[in-house]
């Protein structure tokens, strides 16, 4: 299945959880499981960050252990957070100030969710590749946070 086909499945899968309306703790959970099962290779890991105050807060994930809070303006996280926008790195390095969860980490996606035109939440996920994420893969996760929105928006305190 090729990159594009491989979004559609994810997008109408992440549809089904939503339409669920469950606990948004529990939608999220199987949002990056999906996450994880479709992209198994290129996410290496994938999960949530919800706005808390004035930090970010680790939410649902699969992958590795990681950073718990990440504060407004730092790291790719906190950056897309500050500015409100998308972030794709070819290469962690290469971005000032970017926080290492794990070390096995070189490129990354950054999605912000909105709700009501605020930060709620993000979508991050890490690759051990180079250069695995471009607009496509942008594109299309900013059309899973608008799903995922008001299931963030329960869980964040802005
Ligand atoms: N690399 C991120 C931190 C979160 S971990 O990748 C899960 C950043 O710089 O914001």
């Amino acid at each position: 299945m090729d990159k594009q086909s491989k979004y559609r499945e994810l997008l109408s899968q992440i549809e089904v959880f939503a339409n669920v309306e469950d606990k948004a703790i529990s939608v999220l959970s199987n949002c990056a499981a999906v996450m994880k099962m479709v992209f198994p290779k290129e996410y290496f890991w994938v999960g949530f960050y919800i706005v808390d105050g004035n930090e970010l807060v680790l939410g649902p994930f699969q992958g590795t252990p990681a950073c718990t809070r990440i504060k407004h303006g730092r790291g790719v996280c906190g950056t897309a957070w500050k500015e409100g926008r998308s972030i794709v790195v070819e290469d962690v390095e290469e971005f000032p100030g970017h926080i290492a969860c794990s070390s096995l980490s070189r490129s990354e996606v950054v999605v912000p969710i909105f709700s009501e035109g605020i930060v709620v939440g993000e979508i991050d996920i890490d690759s051990t590749e180079l250069s695995t994420f471009d607009d496509m893969d942008r594109e299309y996760l900013e059309k899973a946070a608008e799903i995922i929105a008001p299931f963030m928006a329960r869980l964040a305190t802005v």
